[in-house]
């Protein structure tokens, strides 16, 4: 790794640190006066890297008004090149019912993005959360066929509705468990309703599943996803067997994703760079798809320590690092901002201040990390190859 955590060391966290205090709410002065017109994430970036957010089209898009937009839309258009529907591509919200599909929430996304010349990441086709009540009663009888009926449907319906429009799409995600789950890591044949039915032959489904998103939208780069998927471990592993078989059958399968959902209650796992290399040695893309970094406040603790401003940069600092070390990784995109709009709360109890924002929207520290870290690698400095 360059230089690692060069930029915080010697300035931005200085105060911070050596005040020793914790760290207010809002920890920056307001976007407007601390940034010069080429200073943002979006513009910063090496041209063949997307720096990107999660946007809950349905929740922050709709009746987006151009003359009058939110700070949060402010923000999403100055910062960020590409926008992952966080939530309204999933099956529950854009196919509520058999037969019925509500692309409100994915056009909201798909119209901002045009807007504001942004790419976006499909997520996701193949997995088993989020989906709506009708698959979950249905899969309980469903022979493979009817499983695979209804999600070639799917994919050809919602890939098909935006082809063309979308670089990359996360194909499969979450399909294999971890190594503490019941069984150990293996395809997920009993949380997944679609793998479930076709659980004699799972990686056939999973195949022609990337091959009907490949039929309608041939330009589109089809990923593999998941958490804990960071580093070289046993779930990446599998990971890496899997994409070697799929590729060996022909499988349109371009990229791995490493979602890049990470806690200060755990440690860091350092091996990130090098399991990308693998996954890139196999002609794959790369990304980090949803990165976070959950900060754990206890009760009463009233917001982050500096140490923990300190780590929580610097370990999206790393990720961000071990992707631009990857020529093959295309886009590095953070799961939402700024931490009221986060999933983190809801979902982790104890845990915050995961994003790159303050509720102000004022830029964290590991906002001003990332952003010297993509100046430092703009071509001529980068190690990137410049493709
Ligand atoms: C999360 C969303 O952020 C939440 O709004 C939703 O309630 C649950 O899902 N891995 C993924 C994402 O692939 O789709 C998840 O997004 C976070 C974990």
């Amino acid at each position: 790794m360059r230089h690692p955590f060069r930029s915080l060391a010697l300035g931005v966290l200085g105060t911070a640190v050596a005040a020793g205090a914790l760290v207010p709410a809002a920890s920056a002065a307001p976007p407007e006066h601390s940034h010069g017109h080429q200073d943002t994430l979006r513009r910063q970036a090496p041209r063949d890297l997307e720096i990107g957010s999660a946007a809950w089209g349905q929740r922050d898009l709709t009746g987006y008004d151009k003359h009058d937009p939110t700070d949060y839309q402010r923000v999403l258009a100055r910062e960020f090149g590409s926008i992952t529907p966080e939530n309204d591509m999933k099956w529950a919200e854009i196919h509520p019912e058999p037969g019925v599909y509500d692309f409100s929430g994915a056009d909201a996304v798909m119209d901002f993005a045009r807007a504001h010349h942004q790419e976006v990441r499909g997520h996701t086709l193949l997995w088993h959360s989020q989906n709506p009540q009708w698959v979950i009663d249905a899969s309980d009888d469903w022979t493979c066929q009817e499983a695979r009926d209804v999600l070639e449907d799917h994919v050809r319906t919602v890939v098909g509705r935006y082809a063309g429009e979308i670089y990359e799409w996360d194909v499969a995600n979450e399909i294999f468990q971890d190594d503490w789950d019941t069984g150990g890591v293996r395809l997920r044949t009993e949380a997944n309703p679609f793998l479930k039915a076709c659980a004699e032959d799972p990686v056939a489904l999973i195949g022609d599943t990337f091959r009907w998103a490949h039929e309608v939208d041939p330009k589109a780069r089809l990923f593999l996803n998941d958490y804990n998927a960071e580093g070289v471990n046993t779930k990446t592993d599998a990971y890496y067997a899997l994409a070697q078989e799929l590729l060996a059958d022909g499988v349109p399968l371009h990229g791995f994703g490493a979602q890049g959902h990470l806690s200060l209650m755990y440690g860091f796992d350092t091996s990130i760079q090098a399991n990308f290399e693998r996954f890139a040695a196999l002609g794959l893309d790369v990304a980090v798809t949803e990165a976070d970094v959950r900060v754990p406040i206890p009760d009463g603790q009233d917001g982050p320590t500096a140490e923990q401003v300190t780590l929580h940069a610097e370990r999206h600092d790393a990720m961000l690092e071990a992707c631009l070390a990857v020529p093959s990784c295309t886009s590095f995109t953070v799961w939402g901002f700024p931490d009221a709009n986060s999933w983190v709360p809801d979902v982790f109890p104890g845990e915050d201040w995961a994003t790159i924002f303050t509720d102000d929207f004022g830029p964290k520290p590991a906002y001003h990390a990332m952003l010297a870290s993509l100046r430092e690698a703009t071509p001529g400095v980068s190690p990137r190859s410049g493709r």
